[in-house]
Formats: C-alpha cells, sequence, structure tokens
C-alpha cells in the first residue's frame, strides 16, 4: 500500500470474500516477553498502552477478534480475553469523552429546540429519547432502541419514506461517511456527526480519509478539513452547516452543525457544476 507510512498491511485473499487487508499493528507498540511462571505453555507477551489502544480502534472500525489477533500476532483467545476484561473493568473502554459529549449536547440542544431527532446509532443510554421526541436506531439488537438496522440501510428507509427530524445525530465507533449525504437531506435545523475516522491519524493511517475525503497527508489530515468536506456535501443539498461547537479527543472528533438554507452564490453554482456527489442514486 503506497500511503501506508508506519509499517505493513496483511492481505487475505479467498475465493469467497474480497480481499481484506488487515492493519499490521507497528513492531514497537509491542510489550515484552514476561516468563510464564509454569502457568502456561507460552510465554505471555504484556500488553501496551499503545496495544491496547491499536485493538480498539480496529475492534471500532468492525474487524473481528480473529482479524485483530491477525494484526498483532496473538492468538484469538487472547484478544477475546482482553476484550472481556477491559469492557468489565469500566462498562466502556473509550468512554473518557462521553461525559463532555452530552454536555454539548444539551447546550445544543437548547440552542436548536429540536421537535424531532433522528439517532442512528443510539447506544444504551438512549439520550435524546430521555428528553425529546426521537425516533432510535442500534443494530445491536440487545440495545432498547426503536430499530434494530444497519445505519446506512435504515437512513435508506426513513429517506424513502420522506421523513425530516430537526436534528439528526450519527455517533458511530469508526466513520459514518456512506451516512452524511441522507443525513444532511433529512436534516431541517442541525446534525451531529462523531468522526471516528480520527483515530487512523494517531497510527498514521491515511488509506480511508485519501479515499473519502482526498486527504493524502498527514498535515491534511484535521478535523478541519473533515468538516470542510461535510460542508461541501452540505453544500450540494443547499444547505449550509455552520459549525455549533467541535470536539477532538484522543481517537475521535464529534461535531456540532447548525443548519441554514444556503444562499446562492456563483461560488456555490461553479461547484455544483463540477459536483457529481450522489447524483442519481435516490
Ligand atoms: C458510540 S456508540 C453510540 C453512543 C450513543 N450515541 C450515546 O451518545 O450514548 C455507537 C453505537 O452504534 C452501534 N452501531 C455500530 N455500528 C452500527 C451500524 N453500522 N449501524 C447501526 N448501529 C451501529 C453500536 O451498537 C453502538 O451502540
Amino acid at each position: 500500500m503506497g500511503d501506508r507510512e508506519d509499517g505493513e498491511y496483511l492481505e487475505r485473499n479467498s475465493t469467497k470474500e474480497k480481499t481484506k487487508i488487515i492493519p499490521k499493528m507497528p513492531d514497537e507498540y509491542k510489550g515484552e516477553i514476561k516468563k510464564s511462571g509454569g502457568y502456561t505453555k507460552t510465554e505471555p507477551r504484556e500488553w501496551t498502552q499503545h496495544e491496547l489502544e491499536w485493538v480498539q480502534m480496529l475492534s471500532n472500525q468492525g474487524y473481528t477478534n480473529k482479524e485483530i489477533a491477525e494484526s498483532v500476532g496473538r492468538s484469538v483467545t487472547s484478544v477475546s480475553i482482553k476484550f472481556k476484561r477491559l469492557s468489565k473493568r469500566d462498562g466502556s473502554y473509550n468512554a473518557d469523552h462521553v461525559r463532555e459529549k452530552y454536555q454539548i449536547n444539551n447546550e445544543f440542544l437548547k440552542k436548536v429546540n429540536p421537535k424531532t431527532v433522528l439517532d442512528c446509532y443510539c447506544g444504551t443510554k438512549n439520550f435524546y429519547g430521555e428528553i425529546c421526541n426521537a425516533t432510535t436506531n442500534d443494530m445491536d439488537e440487545s440495545i432498547s432502541a426503536q430499530h434494530h438496522m444497519e445505519a446506512l440501510k435504515f437512513m435508506c428507509m426513513k429517506y424513502s419514506q420522506g421523513e425530516k427530524y430537526d436534528l439528526v445525530d450519527l455517533d458511530p465507533y469508526g466513520s459514518a461517511f456512506d451516512c452524511f449525504d441522507l443525513a444532511i437531506k433529512m436534516a431541517k435545523k442541525g446534525i451531529v456527526i462523531t468522526f471516528g475516522e480520527l483515530g487512523h491519524k494517531r497510527w498514521k493511517r491515511l488509506d480511508y480519509v485519501s479515499r473519502y475525503y482526498g486527504i493524502d497527508s498527514l498535515e491534511d489530515f484535521t478535523i478541519d478539513n473533515l468538516i470542510e468536506q461535510v460542508q461541501a456535501i452540505g453544500r450540494r443539498n443547499k444547505k449550509e452547516l455552520v459549525v455549533y461547537a467541535q470536539k477532538e479527543w484522543r481517537n475521535i472528533g464529534r461535531v456540532w452543525f447548525e443548519i441554514y438554507p444556503l444562499k446562492i452564490t456563483e461560488q456555490w453554482e461553479k461547484e455544483q457544476e463540477g459536483c457529481c456527489y450522489n447524483e442519481g442514486l435516490f
């Protein structure tokens, strides 16, 4: 992979599956080998903080435990046990930013005052459901949501039903890029997006943002450039997305946008001429 700067990729080919690229963890993230003390046959390797963050990042991006094990050079059992222990320890390994997220959500709700909310990745807390009239979705069937669909399919369904919402929230673990266009189409007053893809920067990974955002260097890999791309999708939908708040935590970013009708200018017309984004898809 030409755009990979800090390591290799492991490629698995199969006649049935499409080629899946598994990023290989850089060797410097590996911990020391400990003496087993006779309890295990193999000599266990210590988990470093870097390795823990790496496996969490892959998990957030939907890699299976088997693939993660391959990436870090451990057994599937070792990876599965580590995930269980991490989730038992604090209920949610990535939770450090959550309180601040809800605090800004609350401020934004006061600003936008939505009558209707579409919460596409609602999670266990059901934040909006407790406050206002929210339509909730989460793929995880164990979560108490109104719908349990994959987010993009869910958005397609809602859009084809002609639904509109004052506020749309996209809060995935990884990236919700595929949902941006429909979310912007359906949102009237505000849209909130969590950018899990920002975590790739920590690992100097450019393949995803190069493909989706046209970002080809680490200098350009900033939340401001991700925001610009979202605003460009907004303009194609004749909407102006104005940043109300933006936050960056360790591996993710989140942006709260207010939505206004776009004032048509010459520049916008030029952008439209050169644009074919999702045209004809719906
Ligand atoms: C970051 S959590 C959501 C947190 C929640 N919005 C909150 O603020 O409390 C992400 C949620 O998305 C769900 N999820 C992951 N991938 C999904 C997908 N493709 N479609 C729908 N839900 C998905 C997960 O089950 C998880 O509950």
